[in-house]
């Protein structure tokens, strides 16, 4: 199958186009002269990409839209399609971010808000666009994951549980397109270079906890990912999993030793607890409501 996908005729539509890997897969995909959409919401990133992508040939597209508004994407998208008058053939939902924050003291609208980008997001534009995926006997839809969705960590309850839960509708995606014309391919990328750790917003005690410095930074280019998915969409492959040789090992000890692994988990995380103990000590001490909320 390899080198058969005539790229030049495909319409791929990227969330998260405006940065990190999205942006990434939109430049080399614009070198072969995909045709693209682009979603974002920082209108200078998506005018300078869609600019270079056109400089490199490709009929290019920006859509500047936030996912966690889904009420009005069915019509944004209908006004979209009707201009290009062809429809997306390849479906990349790279749009997600992490706001860490503590179960206990992180509001429910994060939560709620978080799972609208990275989980309800996906499912939504699957829906828009798989009817004419099947109709015209092929598609492509790229899901992008996390290790994140191997083991929950403390304080990233909201983006590992919107992971996990992409992770679970991937699967059965993929279950119900089994000997249809549209595949699927799950991607864990494991730890890249973008904005995904400054883009970090903290909430509740970790406001102050400055969590992105702690989280380690990688050296592995988003470029690495992008060349893996193309060659996977090209082979007809159905995963990539980038994830460390830790993260794989913790993924199958988790399974047959979930204890160890929490008490593992627990350990690496040794400095963000105590930090948790003098936080709470700290605001469990002041006679008013807020310290009331936590004793
Ligand atoms: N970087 C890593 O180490 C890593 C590891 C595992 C998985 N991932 C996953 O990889 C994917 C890509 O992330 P990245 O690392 O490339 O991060 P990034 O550089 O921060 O890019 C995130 C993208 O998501 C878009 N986005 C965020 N909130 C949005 C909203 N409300 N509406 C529309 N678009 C929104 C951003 O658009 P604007 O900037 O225009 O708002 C941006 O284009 C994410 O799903 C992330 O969870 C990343």
């Amino acid at each position: 199958m390899r080198n058969r996908l005539k790229w030049k005729e495909q319409v791929a539509f990227i969330t998260g186009a405006s940065s990190g890997l999205g942006r990434s897969l939109a430049i080399e995909l614009s070198k072969r002269k995909t045709t693209l959409i682009l979603l974002g919401r920082n209108p200078s990133s998506l005018d300078e990409l869609k600019k270079k992508c056109t400089e490199n040939g490709s009929a290019s597209y920006s859509l500047r839209y936030d996912l966690t508004n889904l009420d009005s994407f069915s019509d944004v998208y209908g006004k979209i399609i009707s201009k290009i008058k062809k429809n997306p053939t390849l479906l990349f939902n790279c749009a997600g971010y992490n706001p860490p924050g503590f179960i206990m003291d992180t509001p429910v609208n994060v939560f709620e808000e978080n799972f609208r980008v990275n989980t309800f997001a996906p499912v939504l534009l699957i829906q828009q666009m798989l009817p004419k995926m099947l109709k015209n006997n092929f598609g492509v839809i790229v899901n992008i994951m996390s290790s994140g969705m191997y083991h929950s960590f403390p304080g990233m309850g909201s983006y590992c549980s919107s992971k996990m839960a992409l992770a679970a509708l991937h699967e059965s995606l993929k279950t119900e397109l089994d000997g249809t014309s549209v595949r699927t391919l799950y991607v864990n990328p494991g730890a890249f270079q973008s904005n995904y750790f400054q883009n970090m917003r903290p909430h509740g005690a970790l406001q102050t906890y400055n969590f992105q410095s702690k989280v380690a930074a990688s050296v592995k280019k988003p470029e690495i990912v992008v060349e893996k998915i193309i060659s996977a969409i090209e082979d007809g492959g159905d995963e990539i999993d980038l994830s460390t040789w830790k993260d794989k090992i913790g993924c199958h000890l988790n399974y047959w030793m979930p204890r160890f692994i929490d008490k593992m988990i627990v350990k690496s995380n040794k400095a963000l607890l105590e930090y948790r103990d003098k936080y709470f000590q700290r605001i469990s001490h002041k006679k008013n409501s807020v310290g009331k909320k936590y004793q």
